[in-house]
């Protein structure tokens, strides 16, 4: 990968810190590596197209920026007596006090769990709920694994089915409620990751509320591209879906959830004082962030929400809106994919997740990526229940599915394919999708073979020297997994 732009490469910078162009031909935040071009097939370099934002997003310049300047003051954050622990401490609680005010929340009732991710986030807070195994869980067949697994450790759960177009009703969700044993717990998503669907959250907290049933959000979509609703109890995100990859996400709930009984984690920097056989936990947050804590990432996660907050919802809106139109128009336009979710009319997110008539979702992906420069995402997301449902296959295409994959073979595993934006995504980049997907549907054939690898699934091109596949790498490089 070559690092740097032609002038002809240079894509035009972000307008104004609130007021971005309703067509998103500007970035709205500068991506380090903006520019890189990527190796393809014929021997061209090409300006890499990321649209894979909802798996990660690219760094930002200013995230960077922030934690190159911070980087001379680091230093052992609360336990250190030196300057620079001091400079450090201050940089960590500044960060969750940022990661509060992301989410609405006052740090006076509420506290921020600096986490590792939403994953980590959620399975922190099902262990930290206490919940009986008996309690029920309701939870949602659109939620994504890692607000599905860590409930079936600790509790019953309850499921609201979706309809084919990937949406349930606020009425679905009210019998769940309803049914008894009546749940503890409604622990939804506030985004879809695989169709970018927006639950109505603040009518759902309403009900949930109504009945006495606490509600965790998971934020891991919403959180970069919209403001958080602040009725849920508790609120999950992670910075590497906001620009932010230095490992550092948060979990924001009342400070009296986590104020009594064993944290997720023990060690120290979680306790006041530790005998043999005996220990004494500390107040939280620090109770919850045994181990030296990841000031780094919660720098960086800091950084980002003062950079979301300079740009301003109204813009991002604008700008998210513009690509979720181009996008899943587009898509929807074309003869041969079919958009899985609701229809391109419906206020999503700019994420859509298509199936390509005829072609291998993971073909679909290597070939825009081998053959345009194109980054996407194929599989099932990490959100198998979903798309399962998204593409209608019955039982018994699940369990071909299960004992193809017992047997260690993925090469018929379903899935789809997925394109994602945000605000270093411009519809430039939409468009090139577009075309790359017309060209690939036009039916000329590839430029060159491709091989599936059995026990990944993907598609490699058969050729060597392209930087792409080597026998040796083939079987670690599987993108379809999660
Ligand atoms: N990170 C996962 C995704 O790609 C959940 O959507």
């Amino acid at each position: 990968m070559r690092h740097g732009h032609s002038e002809a490469d240079v894509v035009p910078g972000r307008p104004g810190a609130t007021s971005g162009p309703d067509d998103a031909s500007c970035w709205l935040v500068r991506a380090v590596g903006a520019g890189a071009r990527v190796p393809c097939l014929d021997g061209v370099e090409r300006p890499y197209v990321d649209l894979d934002s909802a798996a990660s997003t690219p760094a930002s310049v200013s995230v960077a920026a922030a934690v190159d300047a911070f980087l001379p003051s680091y230093s052992s954050v609360h336990r250190g007596a030196g300057f620079k622990s001091r400079l450090s401490t201050t940089a960590y609680e500044a960060a969750r006090h940022l990661a509060l005010r992301h989410v609405g929340r006052d740090g006076g009732r509420h506290t921020a769990v600096i986490c590792r991710n939403t994953t980590e986030a959620l399975n922190h807070l099902a262990y930290r709920l206490r919940l009986d195994p008996n309690d029920v869980v309701l939870t949602t067949v659109v939620e994504h694994h890692a607000n599905l697994l860590p409930w079936a450790r600790y509790a019953r759960r309850r499921y609201v089915e979706c309809g084919t177009d990937g949406v349930f009703d606020i009425e679905d969700v009210v019998a769940g409620l309803d049914e008894k044993p009546r749940p503890k717990v409604l622990a939804l998503t506030g985004a879809s990751n695989v169709t970018g669907w927006l639950p109505p959250v603040d009518e759902l907290c309403d009900e949930a509320h109504g009945r006495g049933v606490t509600v965790v959000l998971d934020a891991a979509q919403l959180a970069p591209h919209r403001p958080v609703p602040t009725g849920p109890d508790f609120v999950a995100w992670s910075g590497h879906k906001m620009y932010a990859p230095f490992g550092a996400g948060a979990l924001v709930g009342p400070f009296a959830a986590f104020a009594e009984g064993e944290p997720f984690l023990a060690g120290g920097g979680a306790v006041e004082l530790v005998d043999l056989d005996e220990v004494l936990w500390t107040d939280p947050p620090e109770r919850e962030e045994a181990g030296s804590p990841n000031v780094i990432g919660a720098v960086a996660l800091g950084a980002a929400i003062e950079e979301l907050a300079q740009i301003g919802w109204d813009a991002i809106s604008r700008h998210e809106a513009a690509l979720a139109r181009r996008l899943r128009r587009g898509l929807a336009s074309i003869e041969g994919i079919r958009l899985l979710g609701p229809s391109p009319d419906v206020d999503t997110l700019a994420v859509a997740t298509f199936t390509v008539e005829d072609m291998h979702h993971a073909l679909v992906a290597a070939r825009l990526a081998t053959e345009f420069g194109i980054g996407v995402r194929h599989g099932c997301f990490c959100a198998h229940p979903y798309l399962i449902r998204l593409l209608g296959l019955g039982c018994d295409g699940i369990a071909t599915a299960r004992s193809q994959v017992l047997r260690g073979d993925r090469r018929r595993i379903p899935g789809a394919v997925r394109a994602s934006a945000g605000l270093t995504t411009t519809v430039a980049d939409v468009d090139a999708l577009l075309v790359a997907l017309r060209q690939l549907i036009s039916g000329s054939p590839p430029p060159v073979d491709y091989v599936q690898d059995t026990a990944t699934g993907d598609f490699f091109p058969a050729v060597e020297g392209t930087g792409w596949w080597s026998p040796a790498s083939g079987a670690s490089g599987g993108c379809a997994r999660g």
